[in-house]
């Protein structure tokens, strides 16, 4: 469910025109609905509510400050994997006991920065990390909390890029090596190892494989906790699936639903770290028809939007919806024609969606790509030397410039 709906064949987000947005804003753009963030975020922090979870909001997902002080406000924490979504999160207004730190490859100036500011938790993802983490803490006279990520070897079925449980993955620790580093957890004298952490991936539409890893984790967790070890916080991870086309994924209740009774018998503070499933389909990507192009073998919709603004269609094929601002009766009538809708980048893989159908395309025409919330800005670049789009944040009837449109200074602005 979201606030992106047509009103007499024209689209809109909340109260407001998006066709006015484009014109007021100009394309490319990205414009988000304020009430559908939060209703997302709300859905499944109340489908968790028996457990009182912490939620933690990917950063990566959709870090636009705005967004983040949105959720921030409404009572989420963050799930951040670099120095940069750390200094994000703190500018945003977040409490550092909310904050928790995933990645493979944390530099040792990361960690100082981090274990200064006094996080939640750092998720561990490999031994010598640990040791690093150990001496910093030293170092600094503090004493850090961490949670191990466990590699729990689970491929859920999604893009191949976006499994992160898998045994042939970089994330996390196997769980023979997670049982011997809290056996052996004396040895880390400047931490407090009390957590476990799991994410098995993105895009995630069944909550079959989530309940696979977590019974392998409650092994575990069972099997310490007779040796006298006790877990305090297990983190669950992110990676509920949304709707792009016609996937039917579980809902926040379904998933909770499965998991909860796993969850209840551990007697851990729960946390979770959902990106997509908050910011996805909160989110669209605004675009405009420069030229109709019709070659002998295909018709191309050559649009002002291209892989540089939003690279998921290019990098993993991604299928995002793409709608015509105004008039929503395209694809299923005759007088239909189908367009691969291409950005002005020089590579053949830049497009947004292939084999589209819509009526009477023409050019000045604004197109709509859905689901783009997240990973949309986020992934963005400036290749070609384009500069990044504007970003926009609707409220009811209000519409606020959330980010503003760079300006070709921008792109030379750190170059000497
Ligand atoms: N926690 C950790 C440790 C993660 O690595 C991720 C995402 C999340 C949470 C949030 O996952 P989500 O709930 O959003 O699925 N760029 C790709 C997705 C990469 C996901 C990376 N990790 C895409 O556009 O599909």
């Amino acid at each position: 469910m979201h606030e992106f709906k047509y009103k007499r064949n024209e689209l809109y987000c909340e109260s407001v025109s998006i066709k006015r947005l484009a014109e007021k804003y100009g394309t490319p753009l990205y414009a988000y609905s304020r009430k559908t963030f939060l209703d997302h975020y709300r859905k499944i922090r109340s489908a968790f509510k028996a457990v009182n979870p912490l939620v933690c909001y990917s950063v990566k997902a959709n870090s636009n400050l705005s967004i983040l002080r949105m959720l921030v406000k409404d009572g989420a924490g963050l799930d951040i994997v670099s120095g940069g979504e750390l200094y994000r999160a703190l500018r945003a207004g977040v409490s550092p006991r909310k904050i928790v730190y995933a990645s493979v490859g944390k530099t040792e100036q990361e960690i100082g920065e981090t274990i200064r500011k006094n996080i939640l938790l750092f998720n561990v993802e490999s031994v010598p990390e640990l040791v690093l983490i150990n001496q910093v803490a030293e170092r600094l006279g503090k004493r850090q909390q961490v949670a191990i990520r466990v590699n729990p070897d689970i491929k859920p079925k999604t893009h191949k890029y976006a499994t992160t449980g898998h045994g042939e993955n970089k994330f996390g620790i196997d769980i023979d090596t997670v049982k011997n580093i809290f056996l052996n957890r004396w040895q880390y004298e400047h931490l407090d190892i009390s957590g476990i952490h799991v994410h098995i991936g993105s895009q995630i539409v069944d909550a079959r494989p989530f309940v696979r890893a977590i019974e392998k984790i409650t092994k575990l967790v069972k099997r310490l906790e007779r040796g006298g070890i006790k877990i305090r916080w297990f983190n669950i991870g992110g990676g509920l699936g949304i709707i792009y086309s016609g996937e039917k994924p579980q809902t926040a209740q379904e998933y909770a639903k499965a998991v909860l009774p796993l969850l209840k018998r551990l007697g851990a503070r729960i946390i979770l770290e959902p990106g997509r499933f908050i910011s996805g389909n909160s989110g669209i990507f605004l675009t405009k028809v420069l030229y109709v192009k019709e070659a002998p073998r295909k018709n191309f919709a050559v649009v002002d939007g291209a892989m540089n603004d939003l690279v998921r269609p290019s990098l993993y094929e991604a299928y995002h919806e793409i709608l015509p601002v105004m008039s929503r009766s395209y694809a299923s009538s005759r007088r239909a024609r189908t367009y691969d809708v291409v950005g002005p980048v020089c590579e053949s893989g830049d497009f947004l969606g292939k084999d589209r159908r819509f009526i009477g395309l023409e050019q000045g025409n604004f197109l709509a790509v859905m689901g783009a919330g997240a990973y949309g800005f986020s992934m963005a670049s400036n290749y070609n030397s384009r500069p990044r789009p504007a970003e926009v944040l609707v409220d009811g009837s209000r519409v606020k410039l959330i980010r503003r449109r760079e300006k070709y200074s921008d792109l030379v602005r750190n170059e000497m």
